[in-house]
């Protein structure tokens, strides 16, 4: 067909978009164990929330295991960038497996504080409500660094409203890395109100990818027709850009893991696409998707980016040593 007859579309692609330093490293890490130790190398849980990375390196020879009770004995074993319970590394050594770490340094980082808020559970201790959503493996990873009890989760703003601890003179927060910066916010504001000498981060544990990504979506939605968002349903942070994307003035935005799920129809009527990608989504999705496009209509393409990201991380050790 004759591009000049076809129906022209404009695309507003979000920057920045897609991966952040954190799912980077991830798949390096899994990449380099490979490359050094050779296939099986096992990695529990998905790396990160994205079937196509996923099935990338199970064909590079990556076993993903849910329980470390499928690695057999002098197995590699890689934990997710999403950081893992204390118990996890204790069971590998036990095991006598070898174990590389790719949880994000700005999960980590949580870990950190949530250790600092509990002090040993000595006299300095305080009881730490941490701000995420239920069943994400971030969240059993984080509260999973301190005892049972030590932390209790505030899922959203109600919660936020009835927790009743038993001493609100001592309580600390810390959150997931990939909430909604806006409902954080307000999780956050009645927190301090109701609990006025709880100790917090002094920037929210919200990442900078997170952060960035949102800012960046906003900043295209309330142009657009609909926006598509390229992520996995059970990526958080693909979910929360959506979010954003619609309470921003989208008419529309739907989250697409890739172009094969894509319905055409939702395209019917629409004269501004917004695209984004969640921080666990490949680049080439994205550039899948417009291809696509390009095919059917007329493409005018703007690239407005919000901010430059820098961010990158070195490899865990033993990995990081004699890196290329
Ligand atoms: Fe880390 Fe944030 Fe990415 S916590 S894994 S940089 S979304």
């Amino acid at each position: 067909q004759d591009a000049t007859h076809q129906q022209t579309l404009r695309v507003l692609l979000a920057g920045p978009r897609g991966f952040c330093a954190g799912v980077d490293r991830a798949i390096r890490v899994v990449e380099e164990a490979l490359r050094r130790y050779g296939a099986p190398v096992y990695v529990r849980h998905e790396i990160v929330h994205n079937r196509t990375v996923v099935e990338g390196l199970e064909a590079k020879g990556a076993i993903f295991v849910e329980e470390l009770d499928e690695v057999p004995e002098d197995g590699h074993v890689v934990f997710s960038a999403h950081g893992v319970p204390k118990s996890v590394p204790v069971e590998a050594e036990r095991r006598n497996l070898l174990y590389l770490d790719a949880t994000c340094p700005l999960v980590s980082k949580v870990h950190r504080e949530a250790e600092r808020h509990f002090a040993g559970g000595g006299p300095e201790q305080r009881h730490i409500l941490m701000i995420g959503h239920a069943g994400h493996p971030e969240v059993v990873g984080t509260m999973g660094q301190l005892p049972v009890g030590a932390v209790t989760l505030i899922n959203d703003a109600e919660e936020a409203r009835t927790i009743q601890p038993e001493d609100p003179t001592r309580l600390a927060f810390i959150t997931q890395t990939t909430l909604s910066v806006d409902d954080t916010a307000e999780i956050v504001e009645i927190l301090r109100e109701r609990f006025p000498l709880i100790e917090g981060p002094k920037r929210e544990d919200i990442c900078y990818a997170t952060t960035n990504r949102q800012e960046a979506v906003k900043a295209i939605s309330h142009e657009s027709d609909l926006v598509i968002v390229i992520g996995s349903p059970n990526s958080s942070n693909s979910q929360r850009l959506r979010e954003v994307a619609e309470r921003s003035g989208a008419t529309r935005a739907i989250l697409v893991p890739k172009l094969v799920d894509l319905d055409w129809s939702v395209l019917e009527g629409v004269k501004t696409l917004g695209i984004s990608a969640g921080a666990s989504a490949p680049e080439s999705l994205v550039q899948e998707m417009v291809n696509a496009l390009s095919k059917k209509y007329n493409l005018k393409i703007e690239e407005r980016i919000v901010k430059e990201e820098s961010v990158s991380f070195r490899l865990p050790s033993p990995l990081s040593g004699e890196e290329k």
